[in-house]
Parts: structure tokens; C-alpha cells; sequence
């Protein structure tokens, strides 16, 4: 890709959302367990996330690896997911991801002590890494982040605020909302994600699972993405709507 090209993308792309769905059917069409299917996704996020910075350099990721509702699977395929986060958590982050914060956007509710402390860990040795965030949506949902945020405002004793003081409350503080969102394996909902920050994100669906995902087909959305005429409700600057 052209380098004037990677320019336009920098500059329109602050934050980019990633719904990566479809590692249990990429396994089903192999004849493979479910959980290989997770192992595979886990390579893909890497690589996706690590091109987020390092090709593209987009300031902020997000990706959504287990909503709330995920607690719902097999014990098996939970724990299987657990133990993928766990030595993910535990990899030497400032070397695979150098310049990048570690910023957890998903709860503590229901998470084990030991992923606590690792994910405390990890904030705390990325704390002032810079330019880059990785929102890691663990045990993510948009209704928790918002309840919990009202219920915080509820106890800070406000009777009202700003749309800026509430978005203070968010585990996103600070950051701008999301330009794009990206959801692999075909589905065309959001499935509880980032409910508040996709208000006027660009989103697009892909039908590729999750492992199959390229930087070259990542590369395609975002080429598409910066041809976007995104109006925020307004219309062309000479007045003409077209
Ligand atoms: C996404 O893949 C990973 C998680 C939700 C943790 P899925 O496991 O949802 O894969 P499909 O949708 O069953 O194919
Ligand atoms: C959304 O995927 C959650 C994550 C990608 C972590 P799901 O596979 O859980 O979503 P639904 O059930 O198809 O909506
Ligand atoms: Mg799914």
C-alpha cells in the first residue's frame, strides 16, 4: 500500500473496534474441535492488532475476545478461553507490543483472582507506553460498562452531567469514540459491544471467520473507510446534499 495512502488512514482512524466471531465454525468446517478454532483466533488477533500499530499506526484497538453472555458456553470452552487469556496476559507485552498501554475495558465480576492480578500487572508495566491503547474487552458488555458508569455517578452524588463527564465514567476515558468497527464470520449485529462508543463508528461486516482474517482484507476495509463521506449529521460543506 502507498505511503500517502497510510497517511489518509492515520489521520482519519483514531480508534478501530474489532467483533472477532466465527473461531467455532472455522473449526466445524475442518472437523476440528472448538477449542482449536480459539487457538487459531488468538494468532489472528495478534497479528491484526500488532498491524493496527505498527503498519497502519491507528492510536487506539479494541477488541472484544468474551462478552458477558460468554459465561453462557460449555464449561469447557470457557475454561479453554480462560487459559488462552491467561498466557496472554502473562506474554513479555513491552516486547511483543512495544509503545502499546494495556487497557482493560471488560470486568472483574466473575474473573478469577489469579487474571485479576495479571491484568493489574499488565497495566501497571504499560501504564505510561505511548502512543498506543489495546482495549482488551474481557468479560466485556456495553450494559455493564454503562451501568456501572450511572452507578458511579449515582454514588459520586451528581444529579446530572455533561455527555463529556459521563463518558468520563466509561472505561474508554479519554479516548475518542470509535471510527470503525470490524465483525468477522458474517453476522451483522453487535452483540453488546461498545454500545456507547459506536454511536457513529463506520461498521463492517465481513463473512471471512475470524482466523482466516488478513492484514490484506484488513487493509481493504480501511482503504474503504477513509473513501467514506462520514457527515455526522450534517450535510456537504457547499451546502448540496449528494
Ligand atoms: C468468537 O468466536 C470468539 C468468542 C466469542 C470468544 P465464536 O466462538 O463465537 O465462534 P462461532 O461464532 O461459534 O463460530
Ligand atoms: C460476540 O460474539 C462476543 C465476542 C466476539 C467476544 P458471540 O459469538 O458471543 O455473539 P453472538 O452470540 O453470535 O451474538
Ligand atoms: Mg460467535
Amino acid at each position: 500500500m502507498k505511503q500517502e495512502i497510510k497517511d489518509i488512514i492515520k489521520e482519519k482512524t483514531k480508534h478501530i473496534g474489532f467483533i472477532v466471531d466465527g473461531n467455532g465454525r472455522w473449526a466445524k468446517s475442518r472437523n476440528l474441535p472448538r477449542s482449536v478454532g480459539h487457538d487459531h483466533g488468538f494468532k489472528a488477533l495478534e497479528k491484526i492488532v500488532k498491524s493496527c500499530f505498527y503498519d497502519f499506526n491507528i492510536q487506539i484497538v479494541s477488541a472484544y475476545v468474551f462478552s458477558t453472555e460468554n459465561w453462557n458456553r460449555p464449561k469447557a470452552e470457557v475454561d479453554h478461553l480462560m487459559k488462552l487469556f491467561r498466557k496472554y496476559l502473562k506474554i513479555d507485552w513491552n516486547k511483543k507490543y512495544p509503545n502499546v498501554k494495556f487497557n482493560m475495558i471488560g470486568s472483574y465480576d466473575r474473573l478469577p483472582q489469579d487474571m485479576i492480578e495479571a491484568i493489574e500487572n499488565l497495566k501497571e508495566k504499560t501504564k505510561n507506553n505511548w502512543p498506543y491503547i489495546y482495549n482488551v474487552a474481557l468479560n466485556y458488555g456495553g450494559h455493564d460498562e454503562i451501568l456501572n458508569a450511572v452507578n458511579n455517578i449515582l454514588k459520586s452524588g451528581a444529579k446530572s452531567v455533561t455527555k463529556e463527564e459521563f463518558e468520563s465514567y466509561l472505561r474508554t476515558k479519554n479516548q475518542p469514540p470509535l471510527d470503525i468497527l470490524i465483525r468477522t464470520s458474517g453476522e451483522q449485529r453487535v452483540s453488546n459491544f461498545m454500545l456507547w462508543q459506536l454511536a457513529y463508528a463506520e461498521l463492517f461486516f465481513t463473512k471471512t471467520y475470524w482466523p482466516d482474517f488478513t492484514v490484506k482484507e484488513l487493509g481493504d476495509i480501511l482503504v474503504e473507510f477513509i473513501n467514506k463521506d462520514r457527515r455526522f449529521g450534517k450535510i456537504k460543506e457547499d451546502g448540496e446534499a449528494k
